[in-house]
């Protein structure tokens, strides 16, 4: 069994932010020497301790798992005899001196370590993810990420892996007998422990090299296996923007001589910050036109970004707890947005950015695992990397950014950082910041880390002929937890169209902080408002407004987001309308679709002045999750069948009254030429897709996706064609998706984006190929890329045929979850978040859904993970 299956204790504890005490004792210098071997690792640690004066005195605790502890000592003296084991680390209960010396031995197995937490090999390659608590795995230590200290590393290994990697400033190398060698590195910067990190293996790096704003050289690598160096020049030229970025925008130079970035094939996450040393998912680093999509550049340019953004928020300035996670990753995520909205369009980039706050914090926000900005508890911290914590993390940021105004934001963040700077924080720390350099009281503020839940916001309009009375109200529905919530301040930004459609008075920033609160704006005449501009804040909009209002906005709105989002409504409200409940089930009805909303989406896209990027979004239909929020705030149940139905209709109706336009949009778009991933090709090409997208609903639009598939000499054309044929059941689409398979069947990562388009195929055999695929005696699902393209894809991405009325793919994604939870449960319990919406459903599915949750529940030796998953989802 392996060593962090728990099924010593029924349950784990509850940690509250409540309960945070300063550490006991704290670390000055850590010094570690790794002797490798995949079965047997040696780890040698000498750590000085001192008192810590602020510290709630006791004796020595350390965290550790799954450790075979050789010997340790205090000042030299054996007390391995003197210490007490547990499972999750030991304590020494002897009188010590105010400062000591401790030395510890002890022995791992990375090559058995398949949770990827810890040390552990991937493909032949030693490398390290510590966050939040894989340090414990390695040693045992104050793990916890108050507890700072200056790390030097010694690594000695067998002299094929060439390459050995950590923290900081690189320091002696050379050979050992017996054909070893050893390297040392040293990092001058204190840091926690969830920010060590070690690789080692046979790799290749492609370097370049950067001068910082006061001419400091900074040497930039990025490390592959042999093969990958020429997939490897946009992950550099992202790096090299972000470095420039954040010195513009924010003064911030990189503070070593040396970064370094690897590419690992088997990671739990994206991409992790690890100092001067940062670990990503190869997906997130290699790329080349013929294997990664428009998409995919845009990921990884901004996936660089925000580890890279890290290295002030989060790493200079860290966390005191983990309760304060959303204090680096909110603020990093609000960083990196902002940078590719600089890189890019600001404009299309907000849009992206809100359609998947929707898609997954709005939908976590109205289920069983909804929390707040700042968790106030948790079992396990890994599930708390959540589309809350990040992304309405970056939204309440943004919102702060709106309320104190730019220049006072910058201030703001320069005192921060020269306040903060070594210190691990609080987000009280932040806030207090911000009261200093606004002068504002921002306790109602602090709401928005503390209050679960999405505000409802509703508005009246009165016009008495020469003013208009605005009247805005909220309401913050209750969540798990927290029945009762008390009124936000919520940032409206407001503008106010002509009948001409020009503007007729500057915009505005109403403040909402009341249950409900009325205002007076004189104007010329009664205007139409354009409400929630930018969506300045992260809330839903409840308003009833009639289509001809919609396109008006649509037609003439100067905000680039509302613009959007008035397209977005028609589109939203055209396919609800297309079901109803009848006899309290959900059904569609024979309502047509009026033509005259297909027609102000049309007029829209055929205006050539603007971004095809932009007019690409406003084809794309919202997401079958969205519709279905929408229709459970409607009717209290939905059913994701005839949630599908309903958008394949808005899609015909779409395809029948634009045909025309949307092959003309295809001839025009399709960049000639070389690829180039720019964002201007990117989003010709977005909107030339999304026209075949529709188009490939007819013979002659399939006709044309196989033409497309065949001559594309770049992966976002040809991956586009593939789908438009695969999810369109066009009679080539077999032997298209074989002839993809011939082509890239050595690369795994190419085969993931063929897997996931049949795992998210609306055609009814979906589940059948699904589990066919996952059946293959190839099919490496111990990686989480492989296991999520396929399995993942097909739950959280295909509502359609997840949510089948016999229930059987609900058993066959348990099988999957229990599977995966025995070897990685931090992946397992990720992907259990897909069974989050099972509320939403009818009785039967209801039914089937719970059973299944159950089962897992009941599962002997569950994980820690996905055990609070599972029980959260049954309780919440
Ligand atoms: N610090 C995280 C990585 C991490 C998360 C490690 C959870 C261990 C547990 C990193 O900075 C991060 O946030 N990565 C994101 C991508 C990012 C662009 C939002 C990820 O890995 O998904
Ligand atoms: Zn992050």
């Amino acid at each position: 069994m392996p060593a962090d299956r728990r099924d010593d204790t029924p349950k784990a504890p509850l940690i509250r932010l409540a309960d945070y005490r300063p550490p006991a004792w704290l670390v000055e210098t850590t010094d570690l020497t790794f002797d490798l071997h995949p079965d047997a690792t040696r780890v040698r640690a000498r750590i000085d301790f001192t008192r810590n004066p602020d510290g709630p005195g006791g004796p020595l605790r350390l965290d550790g798992r799954g450790l075979r502890l050789l010997r340790a000592s205090v000042n030299g003296e054996d007390v391995t005899d003197r210490l007490t084991l547990d499972a999750e680390g030991l304590t020494l209960d002897a009188p010590l001196p105010d400062a000591f010396v401790w030395e510890c031995e002890t022995v791992i197995a990375p090559a058995a370590n398949t949770a990827l937490e810890g040390l552990y090999l991937s493909n032949g390659m030693y490398c390290t993810q510590c966050e939040a608590q894989g340090f414990r795995k390695i040693t045992y230590y104050p793990d916890r990420p108050d507890v700072m200290a200056v790390f030097s590393v010694r690594i000695e290994a067998p002299a094929e892996l060439g390459t050995l990697l950590s923290n900081g400033e690189p320091g002696e190398s050379g050979p050992l007998p017996g054909g070893r060698r050893y390297a040392c590195w040293r990092d001058p910067w204190p840091k926690p422990s969830y920010l060590f990190a070690l690789v080692a293996g046979d790799l290749r790096a492609v370097s370049d090299a950067f001068v910082t704003a006061s001419g400091r050289k900074v040497a930039l690598n990025v490390w592959v296996r042999p093969g990958d160096e020429d997939r490897c020049a946009y992950a550099l030229d992202a790096l090299k923007r972000a470095m420039r970025w954040d010195e513009e925008k924010y003064g911030r130079e990189y503070d070593l001589s040396v970064f370094n970035i690897v590419a690992v094939d088997d990671f739990n996450m994206g991409a992790m910050e690890n100092k001067g040393l940062n670990i990503f998912n190869s997906k997130y680093v290699l790329a080349s036109p013929q294997t990664a999509t428009d998409r995919d550049y845009e990921l990884i340019e901004s996936i660089v970004a925000h580890e890279y953004f890290h290295n002030w928020t989060g790493n200079r300035i860290t966390c005191r707890d983990w309760f304060q996670l959303c204090l680096k990753e909110g603020l990093t995520v609000f960083r990196d947005q902002e940078f590719t909205a600089d890189q890019r369009s600001a404009a299309v980039k907000r849009i992206e950015d809100v359609r998947q706050l929707r898609a997954r914090q709005f939908r976590e926000d109205a289920g069983p695992l909804a929390h707040p900005v700042r968790p106030d508890s948790y079992r396990e911290i890994n599930n708390f990397y959540t589309a809350t914590v990040y992304e309405k993390g970056a939204e309440v940021i943004r919102m702060l950014r709106l309320l104190v105004g730019e220049e006072t934001w910058r201030k703001g963040m320069d005192l921060y950082f020269e306040r903060h700077d070594g210190q691990a924080c609080a987000v009280e720390d932040w806030l207090k910041v911000f009261e200093d350099v606004s002068g504002r009281d921002l306790s109602q503020f602090k709401l928005w880390y503390e209050q679960a839940g999405t505000p409802r916001l509703r508005v009246r309009e009165e016009w008495d002929g020469r003013a208009l009375t605005l009247t805005l109200s909220q309401r913050v529905p209750p969540t798990p937890g927290q029945p009762d919530k008390k009124p936000m301040v919520i940032p409206v930004a407001c503008g106010f169209l002509g009948q001409s459609g020009d503007e007729i008075a500057p915009r505005r920033l109403f403040e909402l902080t009341e249950a409900e609160q009325s205002w007076r704006i004189e104007l010329p005449e009664r205007p139409t408002l354009s409400l929630l501009r930018g969506f300045s804040a992260p809330v839903i909009l409840e308003r009833d407004a009639d289509p001809a209002e919609r396109a008006f906005l649509l037609a003439h709105d100067s905000d680039p987001f509302n613009r959007w989002q008035a397209g977005a409504a028609l589109a939203a409200e055209a396919i609800a309308a297309q079901t109803a409940l009848r006899d309290g089930v959900p059904t569609l009805t024979p309502a047509p679709i009026a033509p005259g909303v297909v027609e102000a989406l049309g007029k829209a896209l055929r205006d050539e002045t603007l971004d095809p990027a932009f007019r690409a979004l406003i084809l794309a239909p919202p997401s079958e999750d969205e519709i279905a929020q929408a229709l459970f705030d409607r009717d209290g149940v939905v059913d994701p069948q005839v949630v599908h139905a309903a958008r394949e209709r808005w899609k015909d109706a779409l395809t029948d009254a634009l045909a025309d336009d949307l092959a003309a949009l295809r001839a025009l778009h399709r960049p000639v030429g070389p690829y180039s991933p720019e964002a201007a090709d990117a989003g010709r090409r977005a909107l030339a897709n999304g026209a075949l997208a529709l188009l490939a609903r007819r013979p002659q639009g399939q006709a044309d996706a196989a033409a497309q598939f065949a001559a594309a000499d770049n992966m976002t054309d040809k991956l586009a064609a593939l789908t438009a044929l695969t999810h369109n059941g066009a009679p080539q689409a077999d032997e298209a998706l074989e002839a993809f398979r011939r082509q890239w069947a050595h690369d795994p990562l190419v085969m993931d984006k063929w897997r996931m388009i049949q795992a998210t195929s609306p055609q009814p055999d979906a589940f059948a190929r699904v589990k066919a695929l996952s059946e293959a005696e190839d099919f490496q699902w111990r990686n989480p890329n492989r296991l999520r393209s396929l399995v993942g894809a097909f739950a959280m991405a295909n509502p359609a045929r997840f949510h089948a009325a016999d229930g059987a793919p609900y058993r066959f994604y348990a099988d999957w979850l229990l599977r995966m939870d025995k070897v990685n449960p931090q992946t397992a319990a990720r992907m259990a978040g897909a069974f989050e919406t099972w509320r939403r459903l009818d009785a039967g599915r209801q039914a089937l859904a719970r059973a299944q949750l159950q089962r897992i529940a009941a599962e002997p030796g569950l994980s820690r993970d996905l055990s609070e998953m599972v029980e959260r989802m049954l309780d919440g």
